[in-house]
């Protein structure tokens, strides 16, 4: 397996986080438009599983760095003839292709490519992990808060199924937050105990909901939408006692008005459409180390855990690192 590779967040120490974190603001501020010397790189993106976000970011990025970039599609491969998923992603090698960004339903399916040598970037494994979805949540988290140590989190719902709990217990903790978990009993998950709801609504900075995963086997058990949301989901009444300065994370696509009132999704707190536009830019910095480019310098000279307004970056903070 190629060392550029990104397929946990196991994978990644304290400061290749705050590298790739680092590398992603100043996407945002003083690279806008940085992309790979004129040899057009070659990108697949090879999802095995439907995606709209992970899918469609990773392909704005690519395109924003100056990759050629193509997608996918099972449908019409020779995996229609029984071409095992090592054997796919060997052709894809062999054909020239310098990274690949893979989805797949089956828990660490990279592990039936130590074999392959160009990178692979995880972008989801079944309720394994999903590594780039932890970075923008964790860009979201610092620019709101500007550190992680301290932080409280509230994960709400499918834990027993949720790749993003993972990744982001793992990364998180390592980081200095405190994570929580809560639910119907049912999706607990080994390792990640469940705490009460309501009782931990006013200790979170962040309370994140998680969609309910059907397609993995989740089930509401005869329980309608509106019991769900009022037993387990943010409902405006557990709104009203979140903190002034609390925010509401989702990694989406949204149940509206099972996990989440529909009226919350876009309301003040909820940070949901800044998660996405946060995924182009981290989806470019993790493209960008892939390639085996060192990471910016840092975009401002203040210390990498200290608040930095994105919209109003520190005089000094527009230098290009080309
Ligand atoms: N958050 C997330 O992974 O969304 P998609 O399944 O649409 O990519």
């Amino acid at each position: 397996m190629n060392n550029l590779s990104l397929l946990t967040m196991k994978d990644l120490s304290v400061n290749d986080i705050l590298d790739l974190l680092n590398d992603a603001r100043a996407f945002h501020i003083s690279t806008k438009d940085w992309q790979f010397p004129p040899r057009k790189a070659l990108a697949a993106n090879l999802f095995f599983e439907p995606s709209t976000r992970t899918h469609y970011s990773f392909l704005s990025a690519e395109n924003q760095l100056g990759f050629k970039a193509v997608d996918f599609h099972a449908s019409e491969s020779s995996l229609t003839k029984g071409e095992s998923l090592y054997d796919t992603v060997k052709t894809f090698e062999s054909i020239g292709y310098d990274v690949l960004v893979i989805r797949h339903p089956q828990d660490e399916y990279f592990k039936e490519l130590e074999n392959i040598q160009i990178p692979i970037i995880n972008a989801g494994d079944g309720k394994g992990n999903h590594p780039t979805q932890c970075l923008l949540d964790l860009l979201t988290i610092y620019e709101e808060f500007g550190r992680f140590e301290g932080i409280h989190l509230l994960i709400c719902g499918d834990v027993a199924h949720s790749r993003v709990a993972a990744s982001n217990k793992e990364a998180l903790e390592k980081l200095g937050a405190e994570v929580r978990f809560c639910g119907p009993k049912e999706w607990e998950r080994e390792g990640f105990p469940f705490c009460d709801m309501d009782e931990n609504i006013p200790w979170a900075d962040v309370v994140m909901l998680l969609r309910i995963q059907k397609e993995r086997g989740a089930s509401l058990a005869g329980m309608s939408d509106e019991e769900y949301l009022n037993r387990y989901g943010l409902n405006k009444e557990r709104y009203g006692r979140m903190k002034d300065s609390a925010i509401i994370m989702h990694p989406a696509p949204v149940n509206r008005g099972v996990e989440i009132d529909t009226d919350l999704v876009e309301c003040e707190k909820s940070r949901i459409f800044k998660q996405m536009e946060n995924g182009v830019l981290v989806r470019k910095a993790v493209l960008k180390r892939a390639m085996g480019y060192a990471p910016f310098e840092k975009v401002s000279a203040m210390d990498p855990f200290e608040k930095v307004d994105l919209d109003h970056p520190a005089k000094g903070d527009d230098h290009a690192a080309h």
